[in-house]
């Protein structure tokens, strides 16, 4: 939790409030879980476990990265700003998933 401000100015205040209360409110895994999100989202079928096992060389590691880092990038391939090497072969995968989904997912692998 202590990472959180540095990515508050990325993320809407709702989503800090909800990333604050799940660990209170229960202990099982919610869907603002990042590692569920992780799964929910595919993203482990290219970039492996925790973000750490991608299943090529070209892909790249995920795991321990700067959250607000890996945030950006999420964003900008989404939304096909970051266009260079491979990143066309993950938009198509993520045109859907959300900013807050790829928030509490960078803050997840951040931790990896
Ligand atoms: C179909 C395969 C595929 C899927 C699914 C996929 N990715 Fe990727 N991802 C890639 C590839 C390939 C790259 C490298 C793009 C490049 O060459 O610039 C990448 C790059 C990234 C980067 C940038 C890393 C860096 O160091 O700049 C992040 C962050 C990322 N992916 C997160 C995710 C997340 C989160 C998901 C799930 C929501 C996801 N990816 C789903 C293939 C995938």
């Amino acid at each position: 939790m202590k990472q959180l401000p540095p990515i508050a100015h990325l993320v809407s205040p709702f989503l800090i409030f909800q990333i604050l209360l799940v660990p209170t409110v229960t202990a099982q895994p919610q869907p603002q879980d990042g590692g569920a999100l992780y799964q929910a989202h595919a993203c482990a079928s290219c970039h492996g476990k925790n973000g750490l096992q991608p299943i090529s060389p070209d892909y790249p590691m995920l795991g321990g990265q700067n959250a607000r880092y890996l945030l950006r990038q999420m964003i900008d391939i989404r939304d096909g700003t970051r266009t260079n090497a491979l990143a066309a072969t993950m938009r198509a995968s993520v045109g859907k998933v959300s900013d807050e989904d790829f928030a509490i997912i960078a803050e997840w692998l951040s931790r990896k």
